[in-house]
């Protein structure tokens, strides 16, 4: 029988606060020395707060998204949600404009489209209540796939994960981050390595302090180290989330996330995607089509804002890569695990 998770003991860490007037978010961009929060009054100040990664991970960054849509309502009158949708509109797009590879960010805003079309003279009430369901969802799921996903990792197992996909990137417990927390409470995981994730540094910067928060030890590895450590046998599975998985399972995930799934098929080391539905885009049928965000190379010119690159050097900086479906052993979200994903499981799972 599975081993109850002490959800209180492994999760302390919390993004994204409401508190019925503004919406706090703990600010990513200074973690780990500083430990911060950024006050955002309008959904514009929440769209900038996505666009610089002060929220960030793509539930995160659906969910503060929602919150925005309320904060936008807060500034105009509508006598029904009808004519609200009309006016918030625009708001709507920036926020949706703040990102372009997550789809939670688009699936939260239309879900915020649908109840305000719906509502009556109570659409602010409607509209506060579907951002606090979409949380409240958020981290039902994320506790359910860490079950789910622990339950395929064999007692005295050694992990890999990449980037940040942990409490700070949800609403709470994370997706890959929540199945190594379920995975170390049912003592399955022993050891965990995380991948430093060049170059803002969220697995070295926010995946270490923040399981170092929940008591949890885990080792950061260069990403450049990941295929000589699977080679020594010290990691039996690769977990990561996900941005947007299409209708055939190429994933989109951090850049780096596609070389470790091909370093993993190498090695005979199991490779698990761990993302809720809402990160699953049937639309998309297959990843050429994702549009990857590339950002400002200045990231790849210095650490910690110290230029450690002579005058004059270009970078190419993409912060996402697609994974092929068929590198991928399981992805897991709430509704089940899909072994091998294939258009036909996809469809089975999430219907067309
Ligand atoms: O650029 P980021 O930090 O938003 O990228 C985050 C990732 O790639 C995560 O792996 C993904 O969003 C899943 S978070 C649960």
């Amino acid at each position: 029988m599975a081993i109850e998770i002490d959800y209180a003991r492994y999760d302390h860490v919390r993004p994204i606060h409401w508190t019925g007037e503004v919406l706090e978010l703990l600010d990513q961009r200074v973690l780990p020395f500083r430990v911060e929060y950024l006050t955002c009054t309008s959904s514009d100040d929440v769209a900038s707060a996505i666009h610089s990664l002060a929220v960030r991970g793509a539930p995160a960054i659906g969910i503060a998204a929602a919150w925005g849509v309320v904060l936008a309502a807060r500034k105009m009158d509508a006598r029904n949600g009808a004519e609200a949708a009309l006016k918030l509109e625009p708001a709507l797009q920036r926020l949706n404009a703040s990102r372009p590879t997550a789809v939670n960010l688009a699936w939260a805003l239309a879900r915020m489209r649908r109840v305000l079309q719906q509502g009556g003279a109570d659409w602010r009430r409607v509209l506060e209540a579907e951002a606090d369901a979409i949380a409240v969802e958020d981290l039902a799921a994320n506790r359910h796939m860490g079950a789910l996903g622990a339950a395929l990792i064999a007692p005295g197992s050694g992990v890999l994960t990449h980037c940040n996909t942990g409490s700070l990137a949800t609403a709470g417990f994370g997706t890959a981050l929540g199945v190594i927390r379920a995975g170390v409470a049912q003592h399955r995981i022993d050891r965990i390595f995380a991948g430093e994730t060049r170059p803002w540094q969220q697995g070295a910067r926010l995946t270490a302090w923040e399981l170092q928060q929940d008591g949890i030890d885990a080792t950061l590895i260069a990403d450049s180290a990941a295929a000589h450590l699977m080679k020594t046998g010290a990691v039996q599975w690769v977990i990561v989330g996900a941005d947007r998985i299409c209708a055939n399972g190429d994933t989109a995930n951090k850049i780096g996330t596609y070389q470790l799934a091909i370093a993993a098929r190498h090695h005979g080391v199991k490779f698990m995607v761990v993302a809720p539905a809402s990160t699953v885009d049937m639309q998309m049928p297959s990843g050429e089509l994702i549009e990857i965000e590339e950002r400002d190379p200045a990231e790849m010119l210095g650490i910690g804002g110290v230029r450690v690159v002579a005058e004059g050097i270009d970078a190419w900086n993409p912060v996402f890569d697609v994974t092929p479906g068929d590198l991928i052993d399981a992805i897991v979200t709430e509704r089940g695990v899909i072994q091998r994903p294939s258009p036909e499981s996809m469809r089975a799972a999430f219907g067309s």
